[in-house]
């Protein structure tokens, strides 16, 4: 898919308050620093249409994205950073966990997580939550710039049966990918595309 364009709609903490046009929409979710942003930068080619930082913690709003005028990427706040009380950092800030329950043009969650990484409770914890509310969503493997493929491929079977112990009747879709190499854009893309397709035939039926 050939990116056209990519422009910031609006920033909120409201799920009420979102672009309330209905077209598809995917939203990227994990642990502070995890590389949501750059990540939407990467498949926009755009450099710093969603702000990133070195610091965990920058995104901190629901951020929507509008992309070739038919569809939605959504910027999130990272869950897991620490800078916040015991209690908000077990339960989600309210405003995400109502963005994922009640948003409805919501298509697929992408849940990062940093492929270094033995899998973490929290985004495991989460994955179940999705499934529980019946949110779909695919795993996105991140920053695998950092690691050769020989560990890229033990990290990524140690990830799936940490998986496979979960309540899924399939293991979701995964997608490795590097922001700073461009690895794993033409296959998100052509991911997002196929969904786009079925979303307007069922708006049509
Ligand atoms: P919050 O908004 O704080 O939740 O973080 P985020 O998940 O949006 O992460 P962000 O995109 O801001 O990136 C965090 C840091 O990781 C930045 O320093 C990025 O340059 C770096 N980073 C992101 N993606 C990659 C990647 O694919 N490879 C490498 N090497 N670094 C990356
Ligand atoms: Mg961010």
């Amino acid at each position: 898919m050939h990116i056209k364009s990519a422009n910031f709609i609006i920033s909120n903490t409201d799920v009420a308050k979102c672009p309330n046009e209905v077209l598809p929409e995917y939203a990227f979710i994990g642990r502070s620093n995890v590389g949501k942003s750059s990540l939407i930068n990467m498949l926009t080619e755009r450099k710093s249409l969603a702000k990133t930082s070195g610091r965990p913690g920058k995104t901190q709003l629901i951020n929507h994205f509008k992309i070739n005028e038919n569809w939605f990427l959504v910027d999130l706040p990272g869950y897991g950073y620490a800078r916040v009380s015991k209690k908000s950092k077990k339960t989600f800030q309210k405003y995400i966990t109502d963005y994922f329950a009640k948003r409805e043009q919501l298509v697929c969650a992408f849940v990062l997580v940093d492929i270094r990484h033995e899998p973490q409770k929290i985004d495991m914890e989460f994955m179940e939550w999705l499934g529980e509310n019946s949110v779909p969503f695919c795993i996105i493997f991140t920053k695998a710039d950092k690691l050769k493929p020989q560990a890229i491929e033990r990290n990524v079977t140690t990830y799936l049966k940490e998986l496979e112990k979960g309540v899924w009747e399939e293991a979701p879709a995964y997608f490795i990918t590097s922001s700073s190499k461009n690895l794993g854009r033409d296959e998100l893309l052509a991911y997002i595309e196929g969904i786009n397709i079925e979303f307007f035939k069922a708006l049509q039926n």
